[in-house]
């Protein structure tokens, strides 16, 4: 069976904060769709008590879908290292603590991979992003890159763990990257293309 489209003109994504409204409101656009955000529309912010990304993803869209009684979009997404099984995975923003310190939270995992003395440093951001009806239906796509981490992070571009990221085949971190390229290659970038193809690219703008 065939995906769900997406065929409501409006659209509420899951989040409250603008970075990321601003950026899925641009994805949307040639395809018609409006953007609100969950916090314009006065929905509060769910818990993240899911064990996956998925989990997560699809919870926060749930939610929102159900508030408001619009189709709604959440992300979820972390960085995973494989020497450190997978952490900060699904806990990546908590690392940063209340301050959203991402200089601490680059330092914890060099620290967490200097106390295991480990050799492997490879390393893969994850996103999940999720479409929800408030009939409960969901379309969930996951996209990766893989990669592996540097020490000391480099570069002041892009966002939380991108200073210490460097993708496979290249040589600059995420936070040395012009964000056109590293939008053209990101976790995020081939979850929205799995959802597009799958539940929007028929519709028109
Ligand atoms: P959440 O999905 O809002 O729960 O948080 C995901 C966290 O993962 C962010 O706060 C970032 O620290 C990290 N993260 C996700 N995607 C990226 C990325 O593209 N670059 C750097 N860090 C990222």
């Amino acid at each position: 069976m065939g995906s769900r489209q997406l065929t409501e003109p409006t659209l509420v994504i899951a989040t409250h904060n603008k970075g990321k409204l601003v950026e899925i409101a641009d994805l949307m656009r040639p395809f018609g769709v409006a953007c609100v955000s969950a916090g314009d529309k006065g929905v509060s912010e769910p818990e993240e008590t899911g064990t996956t990304f998925e989990a997560n993803a699809e919870l926060k869209a749930l939610h929102s879908a159900r508030a408001t009684g619009l189709p709604a979009l959440a992300d979820d997404s972390g960085l995973c290292v494989n020497a450190l099984n997978g952490d900060p995975g699904l806990y990546s923003a908590r690392w940063a603590g209340p301050t959203k310190d991402f200089g601490l939270a680059m330092r914890k995992v060099e620290d967490a991979l200097a106390a295991k003395n480990a050799k492997d440093r490879s390393a893969f951001f994850v996103a999940c992003l999720t479409l929800a009806w408030p009939d409960g239906h969901c379309e969930t796509f996951r996209g990766e890159v893989h990669g592996h981490v540097v020490w000391p992070p480099r570069g002041d571009r892009g966002f939380g763990y991108d200073p210490m990221f460097v993708a496979e085949n290249e040589t600059i971190t995420f936070g040395e990257m012009e964000p056109g390229r590293k939008h053209a290659m990101s976790h995020r970038a081939r979850a929205f293309a799995d959802l597009v193809a799958a539940c929007i690219a028929g519709r028109r703008g």
